[in-house]
C-alpha cells in the first residue's frame, strides 16, 4: 500500500472540508507537556507525524487516550522523562518542539537531532540560541541536544530569521520561566498564534503572537484546556491547486480564508475565478491558466509548502513562470518527477524557470518529500494518462486520507 495510481483527466468537483492543520497540531502537542494536568485536544489530523509525536508523548510518560480519530487527550500526571531516542525523533522534524516545554517542565532534555524531509539542512541554532538566552546550559554529544536548567529565566532574544520553529519552542519555554521574555523577529505564521492561543487557554500570558515581537511574562504552572486545533491552510491550499489543475469546480470548507490569501492572490492572478465565504473558498477552473512568478517568503508571503502544488499547476499554464525559493535550500526534488510528465522545467541555484506546456503526460514517479508528493497528485490528476506515485508515505504524513478525499470529488485515484 504505498502506490498511489492515478488516472488523470478528471475534473474535480463538489465540496471537501478540511482537517485540522500539522504544522499546529505538532506545537501544540507537544506543548502539552506543560500543562500539570490534562488537555483535550480536538481537530487532531490523522497524520503518520501527529501520530509520531503522540509515540514521542508516550515515551516521556505521557498517557495518550484517543476519543475518537480527530480527539486526543494528553494526560501529563506521569511525565517523568526527558529523553527522546533517535528511532523517534530522527522520524520528524517537529519532534524539537518538544525541547522547551521539557525544558520549563522538567529542567532538562535530552534529544537526538530531528529528521525530517530532505529539504534542506534544517539547522536548529535559533532554537538552541534562545533556550541559551533562557539561562539553559546546553552541549551535544553523540548525535544529541543536551538542555538543563535549574530554573529559565525571562530574556530578550531578537532571531536572525523569524523562524516558525524557534519561535514556537521558545515561547512554549519562556510561559514558565521567571519573568518576562520578548521573541523580536519573531513568525508570524498563524500556527504560531494557534499555538500562542492554546498556552494561554491553559493560563499562560503571551501578547503580540502574529506580531513579529512577542511578549511573554512567566508564570508558575499551567492547568488543563480543551482546544480545537486550526484548519490546515496548506492542504485547503493543495485541495484548490488540484482543483485549478483539473479545471474543476470545487468548494473546501472549514477552513480560515484570510489565511489562504497568499494562494488566493496567486490562482486570481493565473486568471482562476475564486468566492470567499465565510468558512470557505471555492473555486471555479476551467478557463485557461496564466503563468505568474512566484516567491516563498515567511507569512504573509507565498507559503514553502505550497512550493510543490503551485509548480505543478504552473508546468500546463500559459507562458513562462519563475519560481524563487527562499525559504528551503533543496526543495525542487519534484521539479525531476514533474518532468518524467512532459513538464518543461529548469532549475538554477533556488530559482526554477518554467515553461507552461499543453498537457502532462501520465508516468510512474516517485514522491521524494511530502510537498513534492502532493505535487504529483495534483499532477496525476490533471494529466492524461495512468500516473503511479510510489513512496506515499511521505503524502501520509502530513496528508489525512487524501485519496479519500480526492475520490469524493470524482477523482480516480486509488492505493495500492
Ligand atoms: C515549519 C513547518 C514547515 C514549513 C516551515 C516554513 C512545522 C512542523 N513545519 O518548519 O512545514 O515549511 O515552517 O514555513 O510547523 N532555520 C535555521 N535555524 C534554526 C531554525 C530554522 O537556520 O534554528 C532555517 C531553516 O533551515 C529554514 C528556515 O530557517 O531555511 C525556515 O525554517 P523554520 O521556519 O524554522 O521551519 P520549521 O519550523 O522547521
Amino acid at each position: 500500500m504505498n502506490t498511489f495510481v492515478i488516472q488523470g483527466g478528471k475534473p474535480l468537483c463538489g465540496t471537501v472540508a478540511v482537517t485540522g492543520s500539522k504544522n499546529a497540531a505538532l506545537p501544540i502537542l507537544a506543548s502539552s507537556l506543560l500543562s500539570g494536568d490534562k488537555v483535550l485536544l480536538k481537530e487532531i489530523p490523522a497524520l503518520t507525524d501527529v501520530k509520531i509525536m503522540c509515540e514521542i508523548l508516550s515515551v516521556l510518560g505521557c498517557r495518550m487516550d484517543q476519543k475518537n480519530v480527530n480527539e486526543v487527550i494528553v494526560d501529563t500526571r506521569k511525565l517523568n522523562h526527558c529523553i527522546v531516542p533517535y528511532e523517534l525523533a530522527g522520524l520528524l522534524r517537529g519532534s524539537i518542539l518538544v525541547m522547551g516545554p521539557l525544558l520549563a517542565r522538567l529542567g532538562q532534555v535530552q534529544i537526538a537531532m530531528p529528521g525530517g524531509c530532505p529539504i534542506g539542512a534544517r539547522p536548529v541554532d535559533l532554537h538552541i540560541k534562545g533556550f541559551a538566552a533562557l539561562g539553559a546550559s546546553i552541549t551535544t554529544a553523540e548525535g544529541c541536544i543536551i538542555a538543563t536548567a535549574k530554573k529559565l529565566h525571562g530574556a530578550k532574544i531578537y532571531l536572525d530569521f523569524p523562524s516558525v520553529g524557534a519561535t514556537e519552542n521558545i515561547m512554549s519555554a519562556a510561559v514558565l520561566a521567571q519573568g518576562d521574555t520578548i521573541i523580536e523577529n519573531a513568525a508570524v505564521e498563524p500556527e504560531v498564534v494557534d499555538l500562542a492561543n492554546f498556552l494561554c487557554s491553559m493560563g499562560a500570558k503571551i501578547s503580540g503572537a502574529g506580531t513579529d515581537t512577542i511578549k511573554i511574562t512567566g508564570v508558575t504552572s499551567l492547568h488543563g484546556t480543551q482546544y480545537t486545533i486550526m484548519p490546515d491552510r496548506i492542504e485547503a491550499g493543495t485541495l484548490l491547486v488540484a482543483a485549478a489543475a483539473t479545471g474543476g469546480c470545487v468548494t473546501v470548507t472549514n477552513i480560515l480564508p484570510e489565511y489562504s490569501k497568499p494562494m488566493t492572490a496567486k490562482l486570481l492572478e493565473m486568471n482562476v475565478p475564486i468566492t470567499m465565504g465565510e468558512n470557505t473558498i471555492s473555486i471555479h477552473g476551467g478557463g485557461a491558466l496564466q503563468a505568474v512568478d512566484v516567491k516563498t517568503l515567511p507569512f504573509p508571503g507565498f507559503p514553502t509548502d505550497m512550493q510543490a502544488p503551485m509548480t505543478a499547476l504552473l508546468s500546463i499554464a500559459r507562458g513562462i513562470a519563475l519560481v524563487t525559493e527562499t525559504i528551503f535550500e533543496n526543495r525542487f526534488m519534484h521539479v525531476a518527477e514533474l518532468c518524467r510528465m512532459g513538464a518543461s522545467i529548469k532549475v538554477a541555484g533556488r530559482c526554477a524557470m518554467i515553461e507552461g506546456c499543453n498537457h502532462l503526460t501520465g508516468a510512474k514517479v516517485t514522491a521524494t518529500d511530502l510537498r513534492a508528493g502532493a505535487a504529483l497528485v495534483i499532477a496525476g490528476l490533471a494529466a492524461r494518462g495512468d500516473t503511479e506515485i510510489s513512496d506515499i508515505h511521505h503524502i501520509d504524513r502530513g496528508y489525512a486520507a487524501l485519496e479519500k478525499k480526492l475520490q469524493q470529488l470524482g477523482a480516480d485515484i486509488r492505493r495500492k
